[in-house]
């Protein structure tokens, strides 16, 4: 035993390091934080939280979030990723979730001062990032941003782009543009010749000046559904002459000049 004492002495000055900082911690204990004490420092985060907390005001506390505070601990910020796993949702993985969410007011969104938001905006809106990839225009260069400056808006074409004829609205512009794929012009078979004349112009007086039928008809009745495509006069007249005619003269533009200068 006796033997044995300066061992043990070493020992309980061993065990008295070690456990110092949790001793005199106990001495000298100041209460945590809670909930209800933010608000004595903090109005302003707790005003934002209970306009506009959402979820985050229903159903999570200050503290939750704010686990530490200065001085005592340095980790006083989460990351959102602590509730929100990446692995769960495409769009938790994305990046700059700040740039876009204040977490005191999560779904008052302002990207105005984000930088480049395509990735994020893909992560949900599939559907359009695949338009952008599929039909590639200048569109793709920009951000969703400059096209919606705010979630769920839109600009109008005419913010950027003068119109090719003098009052044309959005909803024209929209007749034959997709704002995603504007290249890829598609179009309904009841728009007005007026919209194709305003570039076709020749095509469209000459088909206002002929007498016969053809006049009487639309652009998109011939010109069907896309832009450039091309009809013949068989696919609705078929061979109306003789057999020997149509041998002889294989063109119809030869006695009837063209459908937009149509003769009889
Ligand atoms: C007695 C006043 C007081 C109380 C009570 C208080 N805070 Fe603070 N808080 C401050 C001050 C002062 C700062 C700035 C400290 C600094 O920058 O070092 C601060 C900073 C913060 C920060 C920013 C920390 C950082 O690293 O940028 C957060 C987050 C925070 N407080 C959350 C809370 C929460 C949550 C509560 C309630 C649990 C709370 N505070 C209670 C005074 C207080
Ligand atoms: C969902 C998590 C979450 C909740 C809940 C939450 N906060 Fe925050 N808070 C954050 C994050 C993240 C930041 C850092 C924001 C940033 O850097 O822009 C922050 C920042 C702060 C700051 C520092 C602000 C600054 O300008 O530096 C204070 C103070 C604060 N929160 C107080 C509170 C108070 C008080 C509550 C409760 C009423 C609260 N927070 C609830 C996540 C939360
Ligand atoms: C302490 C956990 C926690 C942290 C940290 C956290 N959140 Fe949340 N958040 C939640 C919970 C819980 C919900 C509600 C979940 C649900 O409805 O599935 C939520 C919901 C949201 C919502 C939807 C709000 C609503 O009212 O529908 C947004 C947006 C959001 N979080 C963004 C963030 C962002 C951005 C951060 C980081 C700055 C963050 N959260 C950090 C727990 C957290
Ligand atoms: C480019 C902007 C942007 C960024 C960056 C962004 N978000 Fe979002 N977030 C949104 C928009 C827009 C919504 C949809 C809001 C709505 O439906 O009204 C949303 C919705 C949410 C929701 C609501 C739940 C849901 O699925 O509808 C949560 C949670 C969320 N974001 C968390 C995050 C987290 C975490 C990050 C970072 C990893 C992040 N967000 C980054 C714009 C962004
Ligand atoms: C977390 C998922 C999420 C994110 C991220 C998100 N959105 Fe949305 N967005 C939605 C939901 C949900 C709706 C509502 C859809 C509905 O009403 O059919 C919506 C609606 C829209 C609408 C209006 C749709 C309509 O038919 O009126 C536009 C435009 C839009 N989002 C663009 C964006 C842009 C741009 C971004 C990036 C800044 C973005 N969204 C980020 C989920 C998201
Ligand atoms: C050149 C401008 C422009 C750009 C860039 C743009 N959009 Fe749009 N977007 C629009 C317009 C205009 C509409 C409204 C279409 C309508 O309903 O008339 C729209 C509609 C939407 C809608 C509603 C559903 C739909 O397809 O009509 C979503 C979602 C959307 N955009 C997401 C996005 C996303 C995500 C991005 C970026 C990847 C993006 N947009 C980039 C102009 C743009
Ligand atoms: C935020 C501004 C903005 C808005 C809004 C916008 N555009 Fe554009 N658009 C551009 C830019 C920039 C270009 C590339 C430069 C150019 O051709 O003028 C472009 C190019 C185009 C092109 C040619 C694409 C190419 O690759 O040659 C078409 C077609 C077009 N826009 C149609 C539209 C239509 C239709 C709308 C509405 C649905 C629209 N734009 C809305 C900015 C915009
Ligand atoms: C009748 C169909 C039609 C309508 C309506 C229409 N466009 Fe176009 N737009 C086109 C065609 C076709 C092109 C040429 C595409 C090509 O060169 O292959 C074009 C080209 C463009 C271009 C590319 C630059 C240029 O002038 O060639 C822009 C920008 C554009 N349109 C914007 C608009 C806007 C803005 C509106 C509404 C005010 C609009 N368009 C209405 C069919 C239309
Ligand atoms: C913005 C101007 C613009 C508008 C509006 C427009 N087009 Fe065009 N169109 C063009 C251009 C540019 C070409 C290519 C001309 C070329 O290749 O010589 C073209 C080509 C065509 C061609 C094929 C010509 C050929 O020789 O292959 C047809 C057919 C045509 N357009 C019909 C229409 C019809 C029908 C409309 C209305 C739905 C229309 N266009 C609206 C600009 C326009
Ligand atoms: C998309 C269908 C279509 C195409 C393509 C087409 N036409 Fe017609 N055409 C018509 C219709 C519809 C009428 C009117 C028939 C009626 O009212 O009896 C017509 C009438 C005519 C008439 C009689 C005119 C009159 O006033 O009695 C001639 C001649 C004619 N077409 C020749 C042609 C020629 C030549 C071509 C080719 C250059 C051609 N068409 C292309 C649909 C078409
Ligand atoms: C009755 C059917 C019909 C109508 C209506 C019609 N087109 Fe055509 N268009 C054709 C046919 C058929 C061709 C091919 C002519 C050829 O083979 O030489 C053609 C050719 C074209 C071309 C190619 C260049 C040219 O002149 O040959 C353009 C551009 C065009 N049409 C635009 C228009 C526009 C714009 C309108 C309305 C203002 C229009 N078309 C109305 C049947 C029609
Ligand atoms: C040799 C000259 C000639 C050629 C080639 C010709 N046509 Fe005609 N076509 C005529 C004449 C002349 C008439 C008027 C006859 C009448 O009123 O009975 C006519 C009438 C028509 C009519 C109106 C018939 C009706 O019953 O009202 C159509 C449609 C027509 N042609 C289509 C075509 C088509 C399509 C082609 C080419 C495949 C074609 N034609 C080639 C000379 C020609």
């Amino acid at each position: 035993m006796q033997k044995n004492l300066p061992i043990m002495l070493i020992y309980m000055v061993l065990l008295g390091l070690l456990f110092w900082p949790a001793v005199s911690g106990l001495a000298l204990e100041v209460p945590s934080l809670t909930a209800e004490d933010c608000q004595k420092c903090h109005t302003t985060e707790i005003q934002q939280i209970a306009e506009a907390g959402g979820k985050h005001r229903d159903l999570l506390t200050c503290v939750d979030c704010h686990q530490e505070h200065p001085p005592r601990g340095a980790n006083a910020i989460p990351a959102c990723a602590l509730c929100h796993d990446p692995t769960d949702q495409r769009h938790f993985s994305v990046s700059d979730c700040l740039g876009c969410h204040n977490p005191h007011t999560p779904l008052r969104i302002d990207y105005s001062n984000a930088s480049r938001v395509a990735p994020a905006c893909a992560s949900c809106h599939t559907q359009q990032a695949a338009e952008f990839r599929d039909y590639p225009s200048n569109h793709s260069l920009l951000d969703c941003k400059d096209c919606h400056q705010q979630h769920g808006k839109f600009l109008s074409c005419l913010n950027c782009h003068a119109p090719h004829l003098k009052g044309q609205t959005y909803a024209d512009c929209r007749q034959c543009h997709q704002p995603h794929a504007p290249l890829k012009v598609v179009y309904s078979n009841t728009l007005g010749s007026d919209q194709c004349a305003a570039c076709h112009v020749q095509e469209g007086k000459n088909l206002k000046q002929i007498t016969t039928k053809h006049r009487l008809l639309l652009c998109v009745y011939c010109h069907k559904s896309q832009h450039k495509r091309m009809p013949k006069c068989e696919t609705c007249h078929f061979k109306p002459h003789d057999a020997g005619i149509h041998k002889k003269f294989p063109d119809c533009k030869i006695c009837h000049v063209g459908p937009h200068r149509l003769i009889n």
